[in-house]
């Protein structure tokens, strides 16, 4: 059973999918802890479920490091196989990706290398273009650069704006993610092998 902790800054609907595959019993993954960065919507999810929480506050860190140093220790209580970035707004430090990565896995709503940053949709929108997507990659120190463990495309329809874009992207990402999990799960995906790539 791989066990996950999933990390969120939003409404978490990434997390609610795998939260909602999970209550299958033949599903191979458990998440064991939820954490966010803010005191995030999207933890109602993991209360609703009874997964435990946690709050590592950026603004209550003097540094980046700091803060990271803080996140990883929290992650770690949980002994967690995989940790996901999903809806998760801030970059993680170095530290944290040289401690957890490839097993650290971030779901992005663009079809990377296309947009990456925390605006790929607007930016996609900007850039007129008819196609975007989605895509899950294994983190690195880059921004949204690891290595792509799975994408799809998704079509712009005229006239879309930025939250239609992105609420016709998220199920795409919920269900790359899903199939990657299970994918993982089942050793039909080698994270260490992607990494090495
Ligand atoms: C997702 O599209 C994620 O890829 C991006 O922010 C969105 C978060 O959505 N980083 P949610 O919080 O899972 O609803």
């Amino acid at each position: 059973m791989l066990s996950i902790v999933v990390l969120i800054s939003g409404g978490g609907s990434n997390l609610r999918a795998l939260l909602e595959a999970s209550e299958d019993a033949e599903f191979p993954a458990r998440v064991v802890a939820v954490g966010a960065d803010r005191d995030a919507d999207g933890l109602e999810h993991a209360e609703r479920f009874g997964i435990p929480t946690f709050t590592v506050p950026f603004t209550s860190y003097p540094s980046r490091e700091e803060w990271g140093d803080a996140l990883l220790e929290q992650i770690r209580q949980w002994e967690p196989d995989l940790t996901i970035l999903s809806g998760f707004m801030r970059l993680v430090p170095p530290r944290v990706v040289e401690a957890l990565s490839p097993w650290l896995i971030n779901t992005h709503p663009a079809y990377l290398p296309e947009f990456p940053g925390a605006h790929a949709v607007r930016d996609a929108l900007a850039a007129g273009v008819t196609q975007t997507g989605a895509s899950l990659i294994v983190v690195d120190n880059g921004v949204d650069a690891g290595p792509i463990i799975s994408q799809e495309r998704v079509e712009v329809e005229p006239g879309d704006t930025e939250a239609a874009l992105h609420e016709r992207i998220k199920p795409v990402e919920r269900r790359l993610l899903i199939d990657a999990v299970l994918d993982i799960a089942n050793g039909h995906i080698d994270l260490e092998e992607l990494a090495r790539a």
